[in-house]
């Protein structure tokens, strides 16, 4: 345990975090932390009368200046760790063929588990430096190779979901497994996760989509995942041409989710990617079973799969966080996925007429405690409220060398804009010199103070 999850810290500046879609609370104050949680949240002047009397006299004390932020770490529901040497590649290609002529075979090299280690002790340490405190990671079908991933995360502190993927049908680049070979392995590694004992790692149960996996992987993983209690993730309705695809194999099915529901793979613990043609049907479906939608705007846009119509999704009362979705996504940072976000739902208004286009308040919400409910890890994370982890970032909006200049100076005109606005350029402008210091249940695992 590191010394700041044992020292009781008390944090004081201005602080922004949402308690729903449209509900984001910025204000000036305090919050203490003991033992990596959450003990009291009040205002400035609640602060100013304990100090006063002395009750935070044992607290180590970080204030934060006028132009400083405290908010919630940033939670990524969608990313492949394995696919980070392709960013930026291949993007021209439709998912289908991308996946047959870049990812595979990149993922095919993870077989070796010292490429694995090299690259992964990367990628971790990218995400925590761009303020993802929480991330759920796809792995590669390899179980070696997978806990190399989970051994980074443990390493590094960062607070995860990791799947080792599986694949049970044959593909040009001869990355699949054996049926019984994929379930045990799948068995084996959910184990080793849990004999971790590490209380911020989680196993998930990582059917890749229903191309790759067939009906005997299918059922056979979502007995896995009832038999552990685990998260289940995997893709859906991403691209016409998959979802033709699907249809044609699975011509007992009326649409997409159908496939994954006669193999008891959606529920309220299942967390699917992409979700841009979801018919009616599908939709109310979703919403009954409790699916979690990860929004992955990048990739949607990169590989030209479609636009995700997520206002639609949220009035229908599904769960929806942010996925970066790399390497289909050419970005790793939530702050992107925020912005892209934004610029997809302004797309859908203008062009479909389905507006109110999300903003910027909305997707802050939806990089953080959307996000931590999509992966149902909203009793610990997600916003700051009494008795959840401190998973946190402080961000330095003006800060030297960041691309955000500062042309107004005083917050005495309008305290309450010029703290809103503080948050507002940092969605829309930030990155990750912005973000001084990153806090996961406490620890401090990023510090550029
Ligand atoms: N569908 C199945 N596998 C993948 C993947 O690795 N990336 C994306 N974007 N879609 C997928
Ligand atoms: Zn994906």
């Amino acid at each position: 345990m590191s010394q700041e999850q044992q020292e009781k810290v008390v944090f004081v500046g201005t602080i922004a975090s949402s308690s729903a879609l449209d509900q984001l609370n910025v204000f000036k104050g305090f919050i203490s932390v003991e033992n990596g949680k959450i003990t009291k949240i009040g205002s400035t002047a609640e602060y100013n009368s304990r100090e006063t009397s002395n009750e935070l006299s044992g607290y180590k004390k970080v204030i934060l200046h006028q132009n400083q932020l405290l908010i919630p770490g940033f939670v990524d529901c969608h990313t492949h760790a394995p696919q980070f040497p392709n960013i930026g590649l291949g993007l021209d290609r439709p998912l289908l063929e991308w996946l047959d002529k870049y990812t595979f075979p990149l993922e095919s090299k993870y077989v070796d588990v010292n490429f694995a280690k090299k690259i992964y002790e990367q990628v971790v340490q990218r995400l925590i430096k761009n303020g993802t405190t929480t991330a759920c990671y796809f792995g590669t079908l390899h179980l070696e190779g997978t806990l190399q991933l989970v051994e980074c995360i443990i390493k590094y502190g960062q607070r995860a979901l990791v799947g080792k993927v599986s694949m049970n049908v044959k593909n040009d680049a001869n990355y699949y497994n054996e049926t019984e070979n994929e379930l045990n392995e799948v068995e084996t590694f959910i184990q080793k996760v849990m004999g971790c004992k590490n209380n911020l790692v989680a196993p998930v149960v990582t059917p890749r989509f229903a191309v790759s996996c067939d009906e005997t992987l299918m059922k056979g993983l979502s007995e896995i995942a009832d038999k552990y209690n685990c998260r289940i993730q995997s893709h859906i309705s991403e691209n016409r041409k998959e979802v033709e695809y699907v249809l044609s194999t699975n011509p007992d099915c009326r649409n997409y989710s159908e496939v994954y529901d006669k193999h008891y793979i959606l529920n309220n613990k299942c967390i699917m990617a992409h979700a841009i043609y979801l018919d009616e049907d599908e939709i109310s479906l979703f919403a009954t079973k409790g699916v979690s939608i990860a929004h992955c705007p990048a990739s949607n846009t990169r590989l030209k799969s479609g636009l995700c119509p997520v206002r639609k999704l949220l009035n229908n009362h599904i769960t929806v966080g942010l996925g970066t979705d790399v390497s289909g996504g050419d970005s790793a940072t939530i702050l992107d996925a925020m912005r892209r976000t934004m610029d997809v739902s302004t797309h859908l208004e203008l062009l479909e007429n389905m507006g109110p286009a999300l903003n910027f308040k909305e997707v802050f919400y939806l990089a953080t405690l959307g996000g931590a409910k999509a992966l149902r890890l909203d009793d610990k994370i997600g916003s700051f409220e009494i008795g959840k982890e401190f998973d946190a970032l402080i961000v330095d909006v003006y800060t030297n060398g960041g691309q955000i200049d500062q042309y107004e100076y005083s917050m005495d005109e309008n305290e309450e804009h010029y703290l809103l606005d503080l948050l507002q350029r940092f969605i829309y402008l930030g990155d990750d010199r912005n973000i001084r210091q990153v806090y996961v249940k406490g620890r401090k695992v990023k510090d550029l103070s």
